[in-house]
């Protein structure tokens, strides 16, 4: 069998024989394809990247159709089971492999010795106002850590770009509680090397005040799995934007700020607030009939449901959900649960979603057990931000090593006016 796809341009009756490699082709094989020899040859439109790979990886598989979702060969299942820590997980997404005892003891004290940030990025948060959007104050401060760390640029430099992912993973926890704390007008609460990632992300929000505070290890687990689940999604929005910022060789702060602001979206890291929103909203399942309604007749969308790749069930969802009942044993039943499970029923049933394979998403669940935990809803995207960041580092360190990789630069078909003459204003 020929490892080839031959094209037959009608304009011209050439004939092309193109090589198919991992069941693609090179779009760049198609220039060849051109009516004059001073064309510039055939492109590929593909709005929205539908149809088109723009990197190898080797980080995270997902096999939408079938509702799978591995990290370097790992169901996402068996890493929220068996895994203790979000650390170990990040440690598999940055390296490859899951880390010997040795080598995780050293990554966790690595990371821990870049939690604390420098004492001006308080100076500089102290400048929001106190109902500055968190996710605005996150973004700001993660761009703001690039003037702190000048030896960023060298990105080259393996082990100095093994600094700032200690240093990004590390921070990223600090920057968010202080933006929580800054809202709330309270003292900020310093990280502890004694806890969990997820622990001492749990204290630095909630012990303000409170000497004796003690993380529940309901909750911790709770966001440790939470973490786990959200801490990739191979090339998503946020995730190409990491990249494309991260090709032309900036510091990996600079393009991490740029990540985050591409997750805050409602189509993507703001869904999960858009979802309890949308939940507050409906307010009783009384009212449910009426929403579906409204999003068959194209009215407005049912948050939290539907994703560009997953045409099943999302396997995040389902951990989530179980998730959920743990949590809700501790916090007292969220009461919008209620509604987003007779929404969930009446959305499967119904032939509109049924046919679009529309199925709950990662966010329609998260955002429940977020509030249930006593986090603002305007919190929630630095929630997602906070673990996709080790996602982000990931790709960013797989995409400027790969030398096939240059500078993002897609193309585009102009289709605009050529060649215009000026008319002076008074003429107009
Ligand atoms: N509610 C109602 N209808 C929907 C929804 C939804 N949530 N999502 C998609 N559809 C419909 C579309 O209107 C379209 O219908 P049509 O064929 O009649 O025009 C069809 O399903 C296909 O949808 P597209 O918009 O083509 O799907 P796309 O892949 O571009 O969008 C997206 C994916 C952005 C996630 C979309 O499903 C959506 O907006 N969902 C709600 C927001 C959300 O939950 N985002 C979180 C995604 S997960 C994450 O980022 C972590």
């Amino acid at each position: 069998m020929s490892e080839t796809l031959t094209i037959i341009d009608n304009r011209t009756g050439k004939k092309f024989d193109i090589p198919i490699e991992n069941e693609s082709i090179r779009a760049t094989d198609l220039r060849q394809i051109k009516v004059k020899e001073e064309e510039f040859g055939m492109l590929c439109y593909d709005p929205a990247f539908m149809n088109t790979a723009s990197v190898k990886s080797r980080i995270t598989y997902i096999d939408g159709d079938r509702g799978i979702l591995e990290y370097r060969g790992y169901p996402i299942e068996l890493l929220a089971e068996k895994s203790t820590s979000f650390l170990e997980v990040a440690y598999l997404l940055i390296n490859g492999a899951l880390p010997t005892p040795a080598q995780l003891d050293q990554w966790r004290s690595d990371i821990k010795r870049h939690t604390f940030v420098h004492e001006n990025i308080k100076k500089l948060m102290a400048g929001f106002r106190h109902d500055a959007n968190p996710m605005g104050m996150f973004i700001s401060m993660i761009a703001a850590l690039s003037t702190f760390y000048p030896d960023a640029k060298e990105i080259m430099d393996a082990p100095k770009r093994m600094k700032q992912i200690h240093r990004l993973i590390g921070k990223v926890t600090t920057i968010a509680a202080f933006a929580y704390t800054h809202s709330k007008g309270m003292p900020y609460v310093y990280p502890s090397d004694d806890l969990s990632y997820a622990g001492n992300f749990l204290t630095m929000m909630f012990k303000i005040g409170e000497s004796k505070y003690r993380v529940n290890p309901v909750l911790e687990h709770a966001l440790t799995v939470l973490f786990i689940l959200h801490a990739d999604h191979e090339q998503n929005c946020s995730t190409n934007t990491m990249r494309s910022i991260g090709s032309s060789h900036i510091d990996p702060y600079s393009a991490v700020a740029g990540a985050a602001a591409a997750l805050w979206g409602p189509l993507h890291g703001g869904a999960n607030e858009a979802v309890l929103r949308m939940l507050d909203e409906i307010g009783t399942v009384r009212n449910i009939p009426t929403v579906i309604k409204d999003v068959k007749e194209g009215r407005r969308k049912l948050m939290g449901f539907g994703h560009r790749v997953y045409k099943n069930y999302d396997p995040r969802a389902k951990v989530i959900k179980t998730l959920a009942d743990e949590v809700f044993e501790v916090t007292g039943k969220n009461m919008k649960l209620e509604i987003a499970l007779e929404l969930e029923r009446i959305a499967l049933e119904d032939e509109y979603f049924v046919k679009r394979k529309l199925y709950p998403n990662v966010d329609f669940y998260s955002g429940l057990i977020y509030e249930a935990m006593g986090f603002p809803l305007d919190f929630f995207p630095v929630l997602f931000a906070i673990p996709r960041t080790a996602g982000w580092l990931a790709h960013w360190q797989e995409h400027i090593l790969d030398p096939e990789q240059k500078i993002a630069r897609p193309r585009q078909l102009y289709v605009g006016e050529r060649g215009r003459s000026w008319v002076p204003l008074d003429k107009r």
